[in-house]
């Protein structure tokens, strides 16, 4: 391990790459006095019950947004810098930058704050204003930077590289297609579904930002039962449907209002995934679930658990009643306050009646 200090002081006993492994390797009690990072991982597994009733299916979400961060991303910010660590790409009180729609900055900002690292975002600047003031809070450095596509060299994942080049003690942790992502859910995410369901799980369901968490999961589950189908779920304007289906990188229609969720490549992180099929999810479908898993549930959750659990709910119609089915609950809906849950803002993007009428209360103006 190249990195001690203040952050071996913290956790210098319980962790090294072996201790963050399967959540089943790492006693309660290792957990606890992790402090923050021992709040990344072992989620609750819950089931949605209106829809599993439903469908006759078991429909199960790990609720991610549960990590001590609070999104899905937080599984992969904490390999991505035990990574750079381990490679000694990183000392003590050095700088971990990352291009990110978000969650993966939020997440990486609290480990830094508890690791004592200091911490810079490159940001697209379409995500929402609650995400910008959260890493700010948490005393990242956000730079907020024109969207453009991964081919143009300012897009901002070359830009927070070449800005980790230009800084001593820094690294661009580089979630996209640092595969230390995906082994985040190999060891942790993949194991805990596999246990919390006594292996009794049909399919996997996941909308993609790098592929991560999809990549890792279904690589750790197809391992332990290879009939286990894993499932992508995209949103409007990303190319992964075409990709899966048709081996052609063709954007579908629109763009979509999940943040988070959608590429426009192949990532190493998602390269070489054990994809059984992929299915296209509309706004309108996510935004619509996303308001019922807050009526029917009780679950505040953003547009990319709306997708996920849409998306989970095809799939059931599609293997029929007895199944298991496994999605996750990406992050809340206190993310996207000004935005998911604004009349005017579902107005213009044609979404609102998408939403029933009775849950339409929840809206603000
Ligand atoms: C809200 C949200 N949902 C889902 C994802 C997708 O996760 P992954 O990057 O593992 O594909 C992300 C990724 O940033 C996200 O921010």
């Amino acid at each position: 391990m190249a990195a001690l200090g203040k952050s071996s002081l913290l956790c210098r006993c319980l962790i090294s790459s072996k201790a963050i492994r399967g959540s089943k390797q790492l006693s309660q009690d290792a957990a606890i006095r992790q402090g923050l990072v021992g709040m990344v991982g072992r989620t609750p597994l819950v089931r949605l019950n209106k829809l599993s009733d439903e469908t006759g299916c078991e429909i199960l979400a790990k609720a991610e947004f549960c990590n001590g961060g609070g999104s899905v991303k937080d599984r992969a910010a904490l390999f991505l810098i035990r990574d750079a660590e381990h490679k000694g790409l990183i000392k003590p009180g050095g700088t971990v930058v990352e291009g990110t729609a978000g969650n993966t900055g939020i997440g990486l900002a609290h480990i830094c704050l508890a690791l004592g690292y200091k911490c810079v975002i490159y940001m697209p600047n379409n995500q929402s204003q609650e995400k910008i003031d959260c890493l700010r809070t948490l005393g990242a450095e956000v730079r907020s930077v024109p969207v453009v596509p991964f081919t143009d060299p300012d897009n901002y994942n070359h830009q927070a590289d070449r800005f980790a080049q230009s800084l001593e003690n820094a690294v661009w942790t580089n979630q996209f297609d640092n595969t230390a992502n995906k082994r985040a859910h190999i060891e942790t995410t993949g194991p805990e579904i596999w246990q919390q369901t006594g292996g009794k799980v049909n399919a996997v369901v996941f909308g993609t930002g790098t592929g991560g968490t999809l990549a890792g999961v279904g690589t750790y589950l197809k391992e332990q039962n290879p009939n286990i189908q894993v499932f992508l779920a995209d949103p409007q304007g990303s190319v992964l449907y075409s990709y899966i289906k048709h081996g052609k990188l063709e954007r579908s229609e629109g763009s979509s209002i999940a943040e988070g969720i959608g590429q426009g490549r192949v990532t190493n992180n998602l390269k070489d995934a054990p994809i059984d099929d992929a299915m296209v999810i509309q706004d309108t479908d996510a935004v619509a679930m996303t308001f019922r898993l807050l009526h029917e549930e009780g679950l505040f959750v953003g547009a990319s658990t709306g997708l996920n659990v849409s998306a989970a709910e095809q799939v059931a119609k599609l293997m029929g009643p007895g199944h298991t089915i496994v999605t996750c609950l990406c992050d809340t809906g206190q993310r996207y306050y000004a935005k998911l849950f604004s009349r005017q803002v579902l107005a213009e993007r044609g979404l609102l009646d998408c939403i029933p009428e009775a849950y339409r209360r929840s809206l603000h103006d």
